[in-house]
């Protein structure tokens, strides 16, 4: 796991390099959050969060964006949509059968917060998905614009609605260290996400590449911070994986991360 944040850091640093001379000067690229409240952003959990919940949703916003003005240049590059699509339905996976489910066991249990049946059922996600093929699969580049500019729209919809129910939801109702777990599994190679060097580049690359400055430079301090968490008791590991049926078929030594590792395995 350790070697997955280093290369994640590097791939990052590469990037944000490469943008800081001078790539996305030309860009209005998207940052911050309007759900985002001053409270939520000084909780001690936000930095396990914002991510996934910011960062990345700025970045898949800002990438359509810059395939919209490409496409009324008349400039359309299917590769570009294609790889927009891929990382989009990985992040999506994530939380379809990791974040929103671990969260909808705690609701459950709790009785007290409901999640909106747009996110529980993933028809959300279903929408998006559909658009996007639509756009892969016009020719006219007319009709392809009218159907990105849905498709923004429908984006838009879908993570304005996660980014006002999601991050208040889990800062309440998980730990700070439990995040940071939940954040793992989407990077552990043992488990079938981000599970190869080469995909943690692509995206890494992708993903600073489409935000800006300043959400690159924190998103590299997060990187770190990651690798540095303390360790997590095993009976909460186990917690988890109990809560989230995709997580069931690895033993508890594939789940846990990289310091809690260290402590396992520490003579
Ligand atoms: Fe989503």
């Amino acid at each position: 796991m350790i070697v997955a944040v280093s290369i994640l850091a590097a791939a990052g640093a590469l990037s944000y390099s490469s943008f800081k001379l001078g790539k996305h000067s030309q860009r209005n690229l998207k940052e911050g959050c309007a759900s985002a409240t001053q409270e939520m952003m000084d909780h001690e959990s936000w930095s396990a969060i914002v991510d996934n919940y910011v960062y990345i949703h700025n970045a898949f916003r800002n990438d359509l964006q810059r395939i919209i003005t490409n496409c009324e240049h008349n400039k359309f590059n299917i590769n570009e949509l294609e790889k927009w699509k891929e990382i989009l339905e990985l992040h999506s996976r994530v939380e379809d059968e990791i974040i929103v489910v671990a969260l909808q066991a705690r609701l459950r249990r709790q009785k007290e917060d409901k999640l909106p049946n747009e996110i529980l059922n993933g028809t959300d996600h279903d929408k998006v998905t559909m658009l996007t093929d639509k756009c892969l699969d016009c020719t006219d580049n007319d009709k392809r614009l009218s159907l990105l500019k849905d498709l923004a729209i429908e984006l838009d919809n879908h993570l304005n609605r996660e980014e006002e129910v999601m991050m208040g939801l889990l800062i309440k109702y998980f730990s700070k260290r439990e995040l940071w777990a939940i954040d793992s599994f989407i990077v552990n190679p043992k488990l079938d996400y981000c599970d190869t060097k080469d995909s943690l580049i692509q995206i890494t690359k992708w993903w600073f590449s489409n935000i800006c400055i300043s959400e690159g430079r924190k998103l590299l301090v997060k990187f770190v911070r990651a690798g540095r968490q303390p360790p997590m008791p095993i009976e909460d590991w186990k917690k988890l994986q109990n809560d989230i049926p995709a997580l069931k078929k690895y033993s508890i030594n594939d789940i846990i991360d990289a310091p809690t590792q260290k402590r396992v395995n520490a003579p």
